[in-house]
């Protein structure tokens, strides 16, 4: 097992904050993961596992061992009349099996296209886009539970999907995903029903969208909302999209009639973070090194060499001026280390 010291974290994260490990070492198969994890606890360090670095932001050095997810390989396991089977290594880069995926015309995660990461992160937060969350076509994820030492599958309905969460985010550092069974549909249901994909179809003139017209609109939309995080850092959307009562709803809908929202039960209703905190004035904002994005109020940007700390900072200015304003907690989405 190869050990490097004191690596610097920068490219290793799409924030790009300058922040150093002590140990950092590679993963390319379970055998390697547990000599990582063994190594760990002899010398009684932490580990951080890390895929693509896209969802975190670091503060400070971490004090132990960050291991770099790197299992690969996109595995054909079964198929039906209607549906294929596929694990997928938890280091694969995401959009390159949503592209491959396209290619075999295997529908379910066009809508998907171009969020950054692995396969290994998207159930941790079960990433979601344009009317679409992973949960859909996930069946079981395998994983090590380092508390029992054992090699675990567990069923989707195991897993406590829920909007940007999971069983995996609720307990930290348990478990280690190490592949993703995905089910997808050999006759793709195409969803488009997200406004911004009505309008790019329509601009282009397509009436029956396939799955690489569909996933070519998302690639437009993402590409003109949302920053390339190899020209300008940023972990994507910041914070959370918060879920308020309908009794809180009401009252601030008479106070804020031009409020977006939405009912996602009864007695629920989701508002976009986006556009609150717009409205407290934050969208291009910029304060030295950071930054609210200009197109997209949810996405936090490093103009060069902000560092951790500062983006935390900033991001606390935005949530209580949000508080003060609408008496609404926004929440962070990005893992703070
Ligand atoms: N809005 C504003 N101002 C803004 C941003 C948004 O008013 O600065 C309004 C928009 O006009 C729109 C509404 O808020 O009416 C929703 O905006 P958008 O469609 O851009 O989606 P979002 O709720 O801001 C979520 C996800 C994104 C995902 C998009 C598309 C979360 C936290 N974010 O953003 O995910 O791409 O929907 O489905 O749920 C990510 O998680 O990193 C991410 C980019």
């Amino acid at each position: 097992m190869l050990v490097e010291e004191n690596k610097s974290l920068k490219k290793l994260s799409t924030f790009g904050c300058d922040e150093t490990c002590h140990y950092f070492t590679s993963i390319d198969s379970n055998h390697s993961l547990l000599e990582a994890i063994n190594w760990c606890k002899e010398k009684n360090k932490p580990y951080l596992i890390l895929g693509a670095g896209s969802n975190v932001l670091f503060t400070k050095s971490f004090e132990g061992l960050v291991l770099k997810m790197g299992i690969t390989g996109i595995k054909k396991t079964n198929e039906t009349a209607t549906e294929i089977f596929l694990t997928v290594g938890a280091g694969e880069n995401w959009h390159h099996f949503v592209s491959y995926c396209v290619q075999k015309s295997w529908g379910g995660i066009e809508n998907l296209s171009l969020i950054p990461g692995t396969v290994g992160a998207s159930p941790i937060q079960n990433i979601g886009a344009y009317g679409v969350e992973v949960k859909e076509v996930i069946a079981s994820v395998c994983a090590f539970d380092t508390h029992t030492n054992d090699w675990i599958t567990l069923q989707n309905s195991d897993c406590a999907f829920e909007y940007r969460d999971s069983i995996f985010k609720k307990n930290k550092n348990r478990y280690i995903i190490t592949s993703v069974d995905f089910v997808l549909k050999k006759q793709a249901i195409l969803r488009t029903d997200y406004g911004a994909i009505k309008d790019v179809l329509h601009e282009k003139g397509i009436k029956k969208p396939n799955l690489n017209d569909l996933s070519s609109a998302i690639i437009q939309i993402r590409t003109s909302k949302l920053p390339d995080p190899s020209i300008l850092g940023n972990a994507g959307s910041f914070f959370k999209n918060p879920t308020i009562s309908k009794s809180i709803f009401e009252k601030l809908y008479t106070q804020f009639p031009q409020m977006m929202a939405y009912p996602i039960s009864d007695n629920a209703y989701k508002i976009a973070a986006g556009w609150l905190i717009e409205q407290c004035g934050w969208k291009g904002i910029r304060k030295g090194m950071v930054g609210c994005y200009e197109k997209q109020s949810l996405v936090l940007v490093n103009y060069g060499q902000a560092t951790g700390k500062e983006i935390l900072a900033f991001s606390e200015e935005i949530i209580q001026s949000v508080l003060k304003k609408f008496n609404v907690l926004l929440e962070r989405e990005v893992n703070v280390l």
